[in-house]
């Protein structure tokens, strides 16, 4: 399995703050954000990573990153994503990397308390199609929404079974949040993903959407899910830039045990 970082975007939302550099490179307390995707894929046992970057000053995560020798490395791919077409275009630059093997994909501002290594490992066993996580947000209507076909806020440990809880679509940034769970921006996918990815169409916001992939292996009857361990967070808004540095100082990211 190989993983991949996404990691361009001109970071809009946060301006003027990425005027001048990338917003993956802006520090979450003691480090820079890219630093913790790049050690959830580490954790989960994946080595072999492709970070797409873009947008301003993409050099600097050659200087800052090299060969991943820090994170116990030789070796670390780059490719650079021209424009902002969105997570589905970026992942489509990664076709040539992923050859045909199966895929994590880690959005380059989410980041989390523990690690994904059980969720990888049952991907590893799961014949085809994709595998997402979830996570109980207060905001649902910030992300991409999972409606399940049972009534949604039911109490967490019935929506643990897969079985019980099937996810029939996933709304992206509803109005109305037909659940209380947020897409997290971690990502399962077989090679087909790059198939799906061509046939995509951009969204209102002029993207290719991560959500219009994820709803394809829905309908094909081939996504399955799990809920995350620990907290999770992105940091692409300043309420959440902010909030990502109080939890990594309080209680630490990318916990192993
Ligand atoms: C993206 C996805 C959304 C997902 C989120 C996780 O949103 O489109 O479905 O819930 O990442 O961080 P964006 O950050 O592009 O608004």
């Amino acid at each position: 399995m190989k993983g991949i970082i996404l990691a361009g975007g001109l970071g809009t939302r946060l301006f003027p703050l990425t005027k001048i550099t990338n917003k993956h490179l802006l520090p979450i307390y003691n480090k820079p954000m890219i630093f913790y995707p790049i050690q959830t894929l580490i954790n989960a046992g994946i080595k072999d990573i492709l970070i797409v970057t873009g947008g301003n000053n993409a050099g600097d995560f050659l200087k800052l990153i090299g060969n991943g020798k820090e994170f116990g490395l030789q070796h670390v791919n780059y490719t650079y994503q021209e424009g902002e077409g969105g997570i589905a275009q970026a992942l489509g630059l990664a076709e040539f990397f992923a050859d045909k093997d199966k895929i994590v994909v880690v959005l380059g501002d989410n980041i989390i308390e523990k690690n994904i290594k059980k969720q990888v490992e049952d991907f590893e066993r799961q014949k085809k199609g994709a595998k997402i996580l979830l996570q109980k947000v207060h905001d649902p209507q910030r992300f991409g929404v999972p409606v399940f076909s049972k009534i949604a806020g039911e109490q967490e440990s019935k929506i643990g079974g897969e079985e019980a809880h099937k996810i029939i679509k996933i709304e992206e940034k509803p109005k109305e949040p037909k659940s209380e769970y947020a897409v997290t921006g971690i990502y399962m996918y077989d090679s087909r993903v790059f198939d799906i990815i061509k046939t995509l169409k951009p969204s209102n916001r002029g993207e290719l959407e991560i959500t219009d992939v994820n709803n394809d292996y829905i309908e094909k009857g081939e996504m399955t899910w799990d809920v995350l361990d620990g907290w999770w967070t992105d940091a692409g808004t300043f309420e959440s830039l902010l909030s990502a540095s109080k939890m990594v100082a309080e209680t630490g990211a990318n916990k192993t045990d």
